[in-house]
């Protein structure tokens, strides 16, 4: 598994951009990240879930937000196949008391180290559309988290989206290419930010991934999106 880890893309881009992560998805979103990502983990405790998954946590904030939210005999987990996003993550969690902090793995989201039907709800934040980035285990994804969800159980997809209205679509590609790309520039990291802004602007409508959810077996399949629907929050269920 090692190995399979150390050669993927992703992983490469994601530790360039580690240290300034936090703060470049601040000025993307324009400080609204943080807004979707407390949606999200609302979802993810809506049915009083007793343990949850953040998938892909990289700097740990949804893992945090899901923490902040739940009573505190919830088992929370964090999982990133990036140590340097891990670490800034359990830096963070070191202001919350030893108690109410959640446990962060270094893992691959095609092989959890979790047993069948673990998990109440698992969160994913932003992580979807990169895990398909040159990856040859890109089908084992979604069965994965339907093998670690109890039935019932729920996945709650934030990712980008793609608006709806054409006039909206252009100007958010736009953005995406021009805003997104420049910062890349600026951070001297430009392939990073290059792969960022194609892989949101490529993305699947929030009709097409709900036909991928229910494809791959989730059920009462739902969606909502935010900022004129450049961001999309999706729930599936497992039966
Ligand atoms: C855009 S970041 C999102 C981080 C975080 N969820 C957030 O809300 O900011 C995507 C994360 O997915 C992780 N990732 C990508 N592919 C992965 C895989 N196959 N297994 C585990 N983590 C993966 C990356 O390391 C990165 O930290």
């Amino acid at each position: 598994m090692e190995k399979i880890l150390e050669s993927k893309p992703i992983k490469k881009i994601f530790t360039q951009i580690s240290p300034h992560y936090d703060l470049i998805n601040r000025i993307m979103t324009f400080g609204l990240d943080q807004k979707w990502r407390k949606a999200c983990a609302k979802a993810c405790l809506a049915n009083g879930s007793k343990r949850v998954l953040d998938l892909g946590c990289g700097t740990g904030d949804l893992t945090l937000q899901i923490t902040s939210n739940a009573p505190d005999n919830t088992i929370i987990y964090g999982l990133d196949f990036n140590s340097e996003m891990l670490e800034k993550a359990k830096e963070k969690a070191t202001s919350l008391p030893e108690s109410k902090r959640p446990t962060f793995i270094v893992g691959d989201a095609a092989s959890l180290p979790f047993p069948n039907n673990y998990f109440d709800s698992i969160g994913t934040a932003f992580t979807l559309r990169n895990l398909a980035y040159q990856d040859m285990l890109t089908e084992k994804y979604l069965p994965e988290c339907l093998r670690v969800l109890a039935p019932g159980g729920s996945l709650v997809i934030l990712e980008t989206s793609q608006p709806n209205s054409k006039v909206i679509r252009w100007f958010y590609h736009l953005y995406l290419n021009s805003m997104v790309r420049g910062l890349g520039l600026l951070w001297g990291e430009p392939k990073a930010y290059a792969h960022l802004a194609s892989s949101a602007s490529k993305f699947y409508s929030p009709q097409e991934l709900v036909s991928l959810l229910q494809e791959s077996g989730f059920k009462n399949v739902s969606y909502r999106q935010f900022c004129l629907g450049a961001i999309g929050l999706h729930i599936g269920r497992k039966p």
